[in-house]
């Protein structure tokens, strides 16, 4: 099957991407100081000098206490990381590709320990003890308004340096899909309860990141059903549901949404072939990004403890068939990136051949 409908542009309003081949978000944690240096320039600059039409960096977290939940991790925030950060874009931008930085707050999952301040806990919708401590402080809506307004500060702050637009982490159960879910909210105010909600934090945040970057600039919105915490959870269970889940968040001012699935080809619901991505853009009407597993046969979880498996590289049949039908706009390719800066380029090249598999060693270097 031909390849080309991988390397049409794709615009919205002012966005214009030279492919439709996107880079997924991965941590990489190779920042010391949150500070993005000149081996993460180049590693970005490299993908999209090979064509990928947009890049979505690696989790970058906003600048609230306990945002950060790992080490190395970029920072959004402070002069020193925005500098790096803004010299990522002109790398970028002078290969022809366009980038948004992935807004990320982890909640809970943070432990005490953690840098910057390793005193500050976990913070989620609802506190946790262990052994008499506090090792998740239970949010007050000041720390709901608090960390909005720290991400509303990220999107402007992304603007300011000319990035292309933002995403926002709200997948994997970080803090937002926290909120989200009725596994890890046990709220009792307005922003626990009904899924409705439960998307309350969701959507201020979003409307808040809109009034401060005013219309035209991209925000892209990630969410998933499954979570870290538990890979079979879900937020919903029929199209209906998802529908009810989405369109607040639709029309609180996300343009794109990207729907996080560790195997693109696996159908939503039953009765229909459509994937998430394939749902969303249904229901929603507005472009989505589909993810998990491009062109490789194995899903990204099980490479994440330790294990030497090797995913090999997979035909790309049935996604290009479900692109051409327009299930969905975007293709994020994650480990088959990582591993293979000239991914794209091989594929558009039919040089399937020498395409890199992926294993683990792949994450102990930034090529
Ligand atoms: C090393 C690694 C780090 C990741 N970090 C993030 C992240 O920071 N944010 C995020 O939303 N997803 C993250 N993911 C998930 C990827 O974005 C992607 O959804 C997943 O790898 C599935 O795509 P793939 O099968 O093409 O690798 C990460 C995945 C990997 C392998």
């Amino acid at each position: 099957m031909p390849v080309q409908a991988l390397f049409k542009p794709f615009h919205l309003g002012a966005l214009e991407l030279p492919t439709r081949v996107v880079m997924a978000p991965m941590t990489r944690s190779f920042s010391p100081g949150g500070v993005p240096n000149s081996k993460v320039i180049e590693y970005y600059r490299r993908r999209a000098a090979a064509g990928v039409g947009l890049i979505i960096t690696e989790g970058t977290t906003v600048g609230h206490i306990a945002s950060n939940g790992y080490p190395n991790v970029p920072q959004f925030f402070g002069d020193a990381p925005l500098a790096g950060w803004k010299k990522v874009v002109d790398a970028v931008h002078a290969e022809g590709g366009k980038i948004v930085p992935q807004l990320w707050h982890v909640g809970s999952v943070r432990r005490i320990g953690t840098e910057p301040d390793a005193s500050v806990p976990g913070y989620g919708p609802s506190e946790k003890l262990k052994d008499g401590q506090v090792v998740v402080h239970g949010m007050s809506r000041q720390d709901i308004q608090d960390v909005i307004a720290a991400f509303a500060q990220a999107a402007k702050d992304a603007q300011n340096i000319g990035m292309d637009g933002v995403e926002i982490h709200g997948a994997h159960g970080y803090l937002i899909d926290q909120f989200f879910w009725e596994g890890s909210n046990q709220r009792t105010d307005e922003y626990g309860g009904s899924l409705a909600n439960r998307s309350r934090f969701a959507i201020e945040l979003i409307q808040a990141i809109r009034a401060a970057v005013g219309e035209g600039f991209p925000i892209i919105f990630r969410f998933s059903q499954w979570k870290q915490q538990d890979y079979t959870a879900r937020l919903v269970q029929t199209p209906e549901a998802l529908g009810e889940f989405l369109k607040p968040l639709s029309d609180a001012g996300v343009d794109i949404f990207h729907c996080s699935t560790r195997r693109f080809w696996e159908p939503e619901f039953d009765g229909s072939e459509l994937n998430l991505a394939g749902w969303t853009r249904k229901l929603t009407g507005k472009p989505t990004i589909t993810v998990g597993s491009v062109g490789l046969d194995g899903e990204f979880l099980q490479f994440m403890v330790n294990t030497d498996k090797v995913a090999q590289p997979a035909s790309l049949e049935n996604l290009l068939e479900r692109l051409n039908k327009e299930e969905f706009d975007l293709v994020a390719v994650g480990r088959a990136l990582l591993v293979d800066p000239d991914w794209a380029l091989k594929v558009r090249e039919g040089r399937e051949q020498d395409i890199l598999p992926f294993s683990r060693e792949a994450l102990m270097t930034l090529v």
